[in-house]
């Protein structure tokens, strides 16, 4: 007999398979199937990642799975119903929106990710936390790029669906998503197990540069090696392959990427002025800080050495109180 785990694998595979052929061979699915295609998601696209389409109907996917013998309480178990205010009716949590499914590392359907056509609130709506999925611990994409990931030893870590998915179109296979949400100690140990280079490519608006950051932190003191993505113009990643292209995004975004102390060395002069002597000074003593954290005394130099070409300052005074600082700090 199938344990309740295994029931809510299969109902969410062939959901995942319902809401493909409705999306893909369906008049129904015209709309959102257009919708996609003007946003450049190709046939090919749409088939790799599975991605589908759900009526909106109040209990199209109720109906379907019942006729395959689930009860209503695994199914509200797993995320894919919800109970409705009178007892004992239910209806379906994805109604009108495409698609996007996700998987655990293992390859299992575990939940749906549900995008609006067009505009509308929430853009994404998500499966919640079941026994079969937990956020914390899951990375879109993640079972799929592996090999690519093991091979090219390097991982490029995307915030959004749209972002991994057209990176991958662009040839970047070793991508994979956090789905918009922090990463996690889970998800880092994840990574971990496959290879410690983690380039981030996540938004260039404040809330992904803000995310770089604090990722950035997370992965770096846990050993791997950090690089960062600039997208230039204050785009995402989809919006970018869009406006320039595969090549350019392979070849100037991915391949140009920087060093975290290199993306800190940018962010921290956000919102200074540094002709202003007060604005200057703060951040070349944020900069040393930064600099005081790195093991390697060939990068402190490196730094160190452009902080003082660039303020045209004594290397000697950088160093000596770049010293005082990493005794203050330890
Ligand atoms: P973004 O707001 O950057 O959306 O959120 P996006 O990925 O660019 O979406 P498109 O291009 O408009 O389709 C980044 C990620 O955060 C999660 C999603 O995983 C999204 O891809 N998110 C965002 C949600 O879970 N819910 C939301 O309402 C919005
Ligand atoms: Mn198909
Ligand atoms: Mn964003
Ligand atoms: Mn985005
Ligand atoms: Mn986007």
């Amino acid at each position: 007999l199938p344990t309740e785990t295994e029931k809510m694998m299969r109902a969410h595979e062939l959901l995942r398979q319902f809401y493909h052929h409705i999306l893909v061979n369906t008049n129904k699915g015209q709309e959102a199937l257009e919708y996609l295609q003007q946003r450049n998601f190709t046939r090919e696209i749409i088939d790799y990642f599975q991605i589908g389409y759900c009526l909106d109907e109040w209990d199209t996917s109720l109906k379907f799975l019942k006729a395959k013998g689930f009860d209503e309480d695994i199914l509200e178990k797993a995320g894919l119903i919800i109970r409705g205010e009178k007892n004992n009716t239910y209806f379906d949590r994805f109604r009108g929106r495409i698609i996007f499914p996700i998987s655990d590392y293992k390859g299992n359907t575990v939940a749906f990710s549900g995008r609006v056509l067009g505009n509308g609130q929430p853009k994404y709506l998500n499966s919640p936390e079941t026994p079969i999925f937990q956020k914390s611990q899951t990375l879109f994409n993640f079972h799929n790029a592996r090999v690519a990931i093991r091979k090219k030893q390097s991982v490029v870590l995307f915030e959004g669906f749209a972002d991994c998915i057209a990176a991958f179109s662009a040839g970047i296979e070793n991508g994979i998503g956090t789905m918009g949400t922090a990463l996690t100690e889970e998800h880092i140990h994840l990574i971990k197990r496959n290879t410690d280079q983690v380039i981030l490519c996540f938004d260039a608006d404040m809330a992904g540069q803000n995310a770089t950051l604090k990722a950035g932190e997370m992965l770096s003191n846990a050993g791997c090696v950090v690089r960062v993505a600039i997208i230039p113009d204050g785009k995402d990643p989809d919006e970018y392959i869009i406006k320039n292209g595969a090549e350019l995004f392979k070849n100037v975004v991915i391949g140009g990427s920087i060093p975290f102390m290199s993306f800190k060395m940018r962010f921290f002069r956000i919102g200074k002025n540094l002709d202003n002597e007060g604005d200057r000074l703060a951040y070349i003593e944020k900069v040393l800080e930064e600099i005081s954290k790195l093991d390697n005394a060939v990068e402190r130099d490196i730094y160190l050495r452009q902080l003082a070409e660039e303020f045209s300052l004594s290397l000697d005074a950088l160093k000596q109180q770049q010293r005082k600082i990493f005794y203050s700090i330890r």
